[in-house]
């Protein structure tokens, strides 16, 4: 398929540097020369355009994970790592109904948006007005903006749906939440939250087992990358050592 206006790709160049950007008609300074992203119009995925200095950049089609990775942010945001096991263990299915907060920058609500697909729904919830028009700014660069209810709310009040799929909570003090969790979530089905210290996690699980939940696991989910050059693989010198500690529950009927 050809690449068109609008269209988000990652130019990828041979010495491993890569530029998130969307094809228009405007030129790009790079460290390897100027380019003229109209020169992508007409090319695929997979083709690559040239600086004024000859130097190729490769045309990719971008992973959500990278989008995330590199979202403009005001917040702490929830990375790959974190995400890809948030969707394995919430379940998050084609057409899910999902329920977060906080919305934040929208890097997790990016995530669940692409997965439960165009017959899904995310219900976003924010209280800050500031951090939600940034999160709108990034769902719409990736194109799925439709697939979310963002409402400026604090969900001390409740949430407004009954009977989601999941729900996922990313703020300071989750434990006090869980009634309103009970209320909107399906039984059998999970609740997700992140806690950045041991202190926030042990009071966590306290109040899950204290409202009834079942199946209560927590982890530490540690990425450690490899440098792929072929005679000299080895562990890359730095690693981030901390994002949070994921918690993980189910709700069952309590009659
Ligand atoms: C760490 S950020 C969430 C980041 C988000 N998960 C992401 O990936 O971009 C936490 C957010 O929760 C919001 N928040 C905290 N308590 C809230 C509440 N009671 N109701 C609604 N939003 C709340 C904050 O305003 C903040 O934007």
């Amino acid at each position: 398929m050809k690449l068109k206006e609008g269209d988000m790709v990652l130019l990828f160049s041979a010495d491993g540097t890569s530029f998130l950007t969307v094809i228009s008609r405007k030129k790009l300074s790079t460290h390897l020369g100027e380019l003229n992203l109209e020169d992508a119009l007409e090319k695929s995925y997979g083709d690559f355009i040239e600086t004024h200095k000859g130097e190729k950049l490769f045309l990719i089609k971008p992973p959500v994970g990278e989008f995330i990775r590199r979202l403009k942010r005001q917040t702490q945001i929830i990375f790959p790592k974190e995400a890809g096991y948030i969707l394995m263990y919430l379940d998050i299915f084609p057409g899910a109904k999902v329920i977060e907060c906080g919305t934040g920058s929208g890097s997790l609500t990016t995530v669940l948006a692409h997965f439960v697909g165009e017959n899904g729904k995310v219900f976003s919830y924010e209280r800050r007005e500031e951090f939600a028009s940034l999160a709108e700014e990034n769902l719409k660069k990736w194109g799925i903006r439709e697939r979310v209810e963002i409402k400026l709310k604090d969900i001390e009040d409740g949430f407004e749906e009954e009977g989601v799929d999941a729900v996922f909570l990313d703020l300071p003090n989750p434990w006090d939440y869980l009634k309103q969790v009970k209320k909107a979530l399906l039984p059998g089905r999970h609740l997700g939250a992140i806690c950045p210290t041991f202190n926030q996690l042990e009071k966590l699980v306290e109040s899950l087992k204290k409202e009834g939940f079942i199946w209560i696991r927590a982890m530490e989910l540690l990425k450690r990358d490899i440098r792929p050059s072929p005679g000299k693989i080895r562990p890359e010198d730095n690693m981030i050592a901390h994002t949070g500690f994921l918690v993980f529950a189910t709700l069952i009927n309590e009659k």
